[in-house]
């Protein structure tokens, strides 16, 4: 498999060294405007390949796209990161007319491609690559129902004090402060639910430490975080490579699923080597249901900006 992942800045370096480590794909190939940066990255990984044991050919490109020619998957991390105190929603601005571009330019060298979409606000970065190209849905994914599960998942083990291993759960919806989803409900230690051992308020806590993930590390780091997205994106490269089949949360356009149409929002999916083989509709509850609606319509206005 070749992967190409755009933006070499830290998010698009950790996809880069997670998906090499874990020693599945042939190629990657990394891209950045910046003069050199690519390269340097991909060398000083490359470096790492001896001691960390992977065979994975790293590679930079100084925005030459012809390089990423043949890809199977692309990554796009490329646009401003959030600073302390701004939403994922204030950067579309300057991330539309990047995402923009280098949407053209990864689908001239790569027809066939699967397209991950990580640049924010995520769900509309998400909803523009839909509109500005004529792939198939199913080759069009947004990142971030995996990473903020992940990041629920260490809140619930966090708050049982136990290990990580023991607890499964997800989000759904918006990938923002307050669209997410956390499924505190269907969340489980070992197939029991979570409310056998918190109460409400404790959950209730989980679920908003959750929302807050991603500004909680921007505030602590002074930028976003990198690791945990990019471990994210290498486990859904991962399911396409293997076409493994595994059901991860991600922003997909929607139609009719969930009730909703011409959107993308965070639902569960099957992936495999086609993309999204199936969106699962799992039965949510009134409340859930309603929220998801409302989180919807703030996506719906964020969408609204986009010009095209
Ligand atoms: C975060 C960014 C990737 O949540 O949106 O860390």
């Amino acid at each position: 498999m070749k992967v190409t992942v755009v933006g070499a800045g830290a998010v698009g370096a950790s996809c880069a060294e997670y998906i090499a480590m874990k020693n599945f794909a042939e190629e990657v190939v990394l891209v950045d405007i910046k003069e050199g940066f690519a390269e340097g990255k991909a060398m000083d990984l490359m470096q790492t390949a001896s001691l960390n044991g992977f065979d994975t050919k790293i590679i930079g490109s100084t925005n030459d796209y012809s390089l990423t020619k043949g890809s199977d998957v692309a990554v796009i991390t490329s646009g401003i990161p959030r600073k302390p105190g701004m939403t994922r929603e204030e950067l579309i601005g300057t991330n539309a007319g990047i995402v923009n571009s280098v949407i053209d330019n990864l689908v001239k060298y790569s027809p066939e491609v699967i397209v991950i979409v990580v640049s924010n606000p995520m769900d509309t970065m998400t909803y523009l690559v839909h509109k500005s190209t004529d792939l198939p849905k199913n080759r069009i994914i947004g990142m971030g129902g995996a990473l903020d599960s992940a990041r629920f998942k260490y809140r619930l083990a966090e708050a049982l004090d136990c290990p990580i291993s023991d607890v499964d759960g997800m989000v759904i919806a918006a990938h923002s402060d307050t669209g997410m989803i956390p499924l505190t409900r269907l969340a489980s230690r070992n197939g029991v639910p979570v409310s056998e051992f918190l109460s409400q308020e404790q959950m209730d806590s989980v679920a908003q430490e959750t929302r807050v993930g991603g500004a909680t590390l921007t505030k602590l780091l002074g930028t976003s975080a990198w690791y945990a997205p990019g471990a994210a994106v290498s486990v859904l490269v991962h399911a396409i490579a293997t076409d493994s089949g595994k059901m991860i949360p991600c922003s997909l356009l929607l139609d009719g699923e969930y009730g909703l149409q011409d959107i993308c929002m965070g639902v569960p999916a099957i992936i495999g080597k086609n993309g999204v083989e199936k969106i699962v509709e799992i039965e949510l509850n009134e409340d859930e249901m309603n929220l998801f609606h409302k989180n919807a319509d703030a996506v719906r206005e964020v969408n609204n900006e986009l010009k095209f």
